[in-house]
């Protein structure tokens, strides 16, 4: 399946699947990595692997629409199957979510629908939560609110800050990320109607893996 992998940043989680396709782990072939930032990493990272890249800045752009739909042009002169945000600190408008409806995945660093938004990491301490994670999920119109498909958990310890909060989190990311995208590239989890199903039945939850 032809995948489109979006970054913004470092992208740790684009080299996960980069690693995960070199060895041939997930049904996936990264088509393009698009940035919109001249300076993220993560176009580097495809460099180096022979992956085409492209970077659309948003800065020069009057709207999020026609910000969107450019890198939608983009887009699909690869016609992908599959959306990957990884990293993409950009929301998407309601035209582009509708343009590639269904096929547009995301990770967000908290255990959905706990902690939407910035600074997961902060305020699930300050909660003080016993647990945390990240959560695979379609992307719909609302902020990190589409129908979830794969969780993974940890137990907060005593002496967890921020920053190892981050590490564990990003080390659970690269190893939830590929296997949910596996099972859509498999066919097993689709969109349909609002809702994430696998194997033909809706997902009232997310699957969650405990680590
Ligand atoms: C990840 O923690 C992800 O949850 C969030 O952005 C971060 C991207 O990190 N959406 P990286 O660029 O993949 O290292």
């Amino acid at each position: 399946m032809k995948a489109a992998i979006l970054v913004s940043g470092s992208g740790s989680n684009l080299q996960s699947f980069i690693d995960q396709v070199a060895g041939n782990r997930i049904d996936l072939e990264i088509a393009v990595v698009l940035a919109n930032r001249s300076d993220a990493w993560g176009l580097v990272r495809a460099k180096k692997s022979g992956i085409d890249t492209a970077c659309i800045e948003h800065a020069n752009f009057a709207d999020r629409e026609s910000f969107d739909r450019a890198i939608a042009n983009e887009l699909d002169r690869f016609a992908p199957e599959l959306i990957i945000l990884a990293g993409f600190m950009r929301i998407l408008s309601p035209w582009f979510v509708k343009h590639f409806e269904g096929k547009i995945l995301n990770i967000h660093p908290a255990l959905l629908p706990l902690y939407t938004g910035l600074h997961t990491h902060e305020r699930v301490l300050k909660a003080g939560d016993s647990h945390h994670g990240s959560t695979v999920h379609f992307v719909t119109e609302e902020l990190d609110g589409g129908p979830r498909i794969l969780a993974g958990r940890i137990a907060i310890r005593a002496d967890d800050t921020a920053d190892t909060l981050r590490s564990r989190v990003q080390a659970v990311e690269h190893q939830i990320y590929p296997q949910a995208a596996q099972l859509f590239a498999q066919g097993r989890v689709t969109y349909r109607d609002g809702n994430a199903w696998l194997d033909g039945k809706i997902m009232a939850d997310p699957l969650i893996l405990n680590f």
